[in-house]
């Protein structure tokens, strides 16, 4: 069936006219449409495509603006991002300054230092504190949020606020904030928040998840992998005795499955996501039903109404059980307390 190229041009060109037609149409509705997200939690495909939520963000200062520091605010904020980086090297359990956490860095959680967008990151901490936190009751400094990572994230002790090491914290989360409007929580800054399933969150297919894409480093056991100096890890625990305890953020499923969506398996951004939101929301599912160390937590959520719609502990003012506050589904809580 060989058709004459030039008897069959137009009909090509018309074709392709059309097709382009079409193509500018379907862009425009997009747009229109404010390029929300396309992606589905119900759908176990992954879509990656230009989303409102993930232009323009946030990033930190360039390292050249420190020239107009002091050499003192600069001398802190470079040890502050090392003590970010490399948290267990001086306060881990073969700490050089002081033993008073469990093994992990900070940078483990906030990644590259809490630079990382959408990766836990501190871009809105000196432009949001002090403010109130429901969960301790009280207006909370930075100090204060500082040592809760300590205390729970860390499993370990609050590092005393008038020590060279906090300052040094301080200073470099000051130095990120730097251009941040006050009250702004700049686009990117902290944890994305993922659509809440219309399912419970499932730990069996959640162990399937591990399985498939993050034991190979997290290991058989959760434990993860010590670094050959045995003071911090190459892949940190993610349950276990070295693990974060009950008390901490990653324990609430909303947040570990936002962290892992655009920051696992190891090299993900947000740019190019490898988990479905199914697969993130069912991992968290699978991790925080592992054990791990616990917190005394009576004097947390003093109003129990304000608790988080995963927070797995009751009581709670509403008629719902600790396991679907864990594990969903959510709707229904979350519906409640409109
Ligand atoms: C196991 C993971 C983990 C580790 C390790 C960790 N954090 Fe966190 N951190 C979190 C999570 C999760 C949140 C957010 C919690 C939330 O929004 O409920 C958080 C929040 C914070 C915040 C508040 C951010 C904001 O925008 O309000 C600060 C400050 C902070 N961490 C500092 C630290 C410091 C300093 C260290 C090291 C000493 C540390 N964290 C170690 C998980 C961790
Ligand atoms: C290629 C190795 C690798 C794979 C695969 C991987 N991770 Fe990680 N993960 C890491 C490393 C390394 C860090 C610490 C990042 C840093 O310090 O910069 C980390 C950190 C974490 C953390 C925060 C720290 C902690 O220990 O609590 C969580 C949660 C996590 N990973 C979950 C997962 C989940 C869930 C998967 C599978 C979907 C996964 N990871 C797959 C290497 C990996």
């Amino acid at each position: 069936m060989s058709s004459n190229p030039i008897k069959s041009f137009p009909v090509l060109t018309t074709f392709l006219y059309s097709l382009l037609i079409l193509l500018v149409g379907v862009l425009a509705i997009d747009l229109y449409q404010g390029n929300v997200s396309k992606e589905s939690a119900d759908s176990t495909q992954v879509y990656v495509q230009p989303d409102s939520n993930f232009t323009h963000l946030w990033t930190a200062p360039s390292d050249w603006r420190m020239m107009y520091l002091t050499e003192n605010q600069k001398y802190l904020v470079l040890y502050g991002r090392e003590l970010i980086a490399h948290t267990s090297d001086y306060l881990g359990p073969k700490g050089s300054v002081k033993t008073i956490s469990n093994g992990m860095n900070c940078q483990n959680c906030h990644l590259n230092a809490g630079t990382q967008p959408w990766g836990n990151n501190y871009f809105a901490v000196e432009s949001t504190y002090p403010k109130f936190r429901a969960r301790s009751g009280k207006i909370e400094n930075q100090i204060k949020r500082v040592n809760d990572c300590f205390e729970r994230s860390l499993n370990g002790q609050a590092l005393d606020s008038t020590s060279k090491e906090m300052q040094a914290i301080l200073a470099y989360i000051r130095w990120l904030g730097s251009d941040v409007t006050k009250g702004v929580s700049p686009k990117g800054s902290g944890i994305f928040k993922l659509k809440s399933m219309k399912r419970a969150c499932d730990p069996v297919k959640g162990a399937e998840v591990y399985v498939a894409k993050c034991q190979s480093c997290h290991q058989t056991d959760g434990g993860g992998v010590l670094a050959s100096n045995g003071k911090s890890y190459t892949y940190p625990p993610l349950w276990g005795n070295h693990s974060y305890n009950v008390g901490a953020g990653l324990y609430r499923i909303s947040n570990f499955a936002g962290y892992v969506k655009y920051n696992m398996p190891q090299g993900t951004t947000y740019a190019k996501p490898q988990l479905s939101d199914e697969e993130a929301w069912d991992v968290a599912a699978y991790v925080n039903s592992m054990p791990r160390p616990t917190k005394d937590l009576s004097s947390d959520w003093p109003k129990i109404a304000k608790k988080p719609f995963d927070h797995p502990f009751g009581p709670y003012a509403d008629p719902y059980s600790e396991e679907q506050h864990k594990y969903g589904p959510y709707k229904a809580i979350k519906e409640f307390y409109k």
